[in-house]
C-alpha cells in the first residue's frame, strides 16, 4: 500500500481527489475538432520520464490533462514539473479503483476524449526456463489487466467522443520474441491485441474514434517524439489512424 499525500483521501486503492486544476482548455464548443486543443487526454501511467514529456506536451497544445499514477510521491514531483496537469492517485490494476477514477473523473471534468496509457515495466532473463510465475503475474498485471481496466471504464467516453483516441506503447519484441523475453513479449502481444479490439469496437459503433499502437525497442530518448506523436494524434481523421502501429526509432 502506497503512502498517500496529505491532500488526497480514501484507500490507496480508489482515485484520490483531483490534485491541481486543469484550467488552460477553452470549452467544448470552442474546440477545434482538428487539434488536441480543448481534449480531455487521461494518461494512464504517467509519472515517469515519457509519461512527464507526454503530458508537458499535451498540456502545452492546450489539452486538458489528467495524469493517473500509483505513487503519491511520484504524482508530486509531476505536479510540480507540469502544474497545469491535474493529478489523480489510482491502483489502474484494480477495476473497482478505476470505475472510482471515472466517476471521479466525469464528476469533477465531464467525459475524456484521449487515453493514454504507459504503464509497463520490465521483467526477463533465464531463458525459457526463467520465465518465472512472479514476472508474469507483474507483466500481466501492469500491461495488460491495467489496459483491460482503463479501456472498459473509458470506452463509452471515447465512443462518444467527437474525437476519441487511445494509444499504448509497445515493443519490437513481439515482432522478434526471444526466449529470455517470453513473459514480456507475450504481454505485449496481449496488449496490442486489446487495443486492436477496442478499434473495432470503434469502427463497429461508427465512431470518430481510433486507437494506435506505438512501437518502440527502448524508451530512452525517444520521450519527445513519443509526446509529439500523441499530441499529432487529434491532427489525423481516426479512420485513418485507427488500427495502426506506429514504429518509433532514433
Ligand atoms: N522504457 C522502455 O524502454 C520501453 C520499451 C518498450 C516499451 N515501453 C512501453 O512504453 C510505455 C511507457 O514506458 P515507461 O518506461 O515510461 O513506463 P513505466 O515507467 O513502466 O510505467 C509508467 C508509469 O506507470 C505507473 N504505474 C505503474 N503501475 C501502476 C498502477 N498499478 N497504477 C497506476 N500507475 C501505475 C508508474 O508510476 P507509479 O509507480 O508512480 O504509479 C510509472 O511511472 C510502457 O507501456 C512500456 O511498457 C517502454
Amino acid at each position: 500500500m502506497t503512502e498517500r499525500p496529505e491532500e488526497t483521501a480514501g484507500s490507496a486503492s480508489a482515485a484520490g481527489p483531483a490534485v491541481g486544476r486543469i484550467a488552460a482548455y477553452p470549452p467544448e464548443e470552442d474546440a477545434d475538432a482538428s487539434t488536441v486543443a480543448g481534449r480531455i487526454v487521461l494518461v494512464a501511467g504517467a509519472t515517469s520520464a515519457a509519461g512527464l514529456a507526454v503530458v508537458s506536451a499535451l498540456t502545452r497544445a492546450g489539452a486538458g490533462v489528467i495524469a493517473v499514477g500509483s505513487n503519491a510521491e511520484r504524482l508530486r514531483a509531476l505536479r510540480a514539473a507540469a502544474p497545469a496537469a491535474v493529478t489523480y492517485q489510482c491502483d489502474l490494476a484494480d477495476f473497482a479503483a478505476v470505475t472510482g477514477l471515472a466517476a471521479v473523473v466525469h464528476a469533477e471534468h465531464g467525459p475524456i476524449d484521449g487515453l493514454i496509457h504507459l504503464v509497463g515495466g520490465w521483467r526477463g532473463g533465464g531463458g525459457l526456463a526463467g520465465q518465472g510465475d512472479d514476472d508474469w503475474d507483474f507483466l500481466h498485471r501492469n500491461v495488460v489487466t491495467t489496459l483491460r481496466n482503463t479501456t472498459r471504464a473509458f470506452n463509452a467516453d471515447l465512443l462518444a467522443s467527437p474525437a476519441g483516441r487511445l494509444a499504448i506503447v509497445s515493443s519490437v519484441s513481439v515482432d522478434n520474441p526471444v526466449a529470455g523475453g517470453a513473459n514480456y513479449a507475450a504481454a505485449k502481444a496481449a496488449a496490442e491485441t486489446w487495443t486492436r479490439a477496442v478499434g473495432q469496437g470503434f469502427r463497429k459503433a461508427a465512431a470518430p474514434a481510433a486507437a494506435v499502437v506505438f512501437v518502440v525497442k527502448g524508451l530512452e530518448g525517444l520521450e519527445t517524439e513519443l509526446a509529439a506523436r500523441v499530441v499529432a494524434l487529434w491532427d489525423t481523421d481516426a479512420a485513418a489512424l485507427d488500427n495502426t502501429r506506429v514504429f518509433l526509432a532514433p
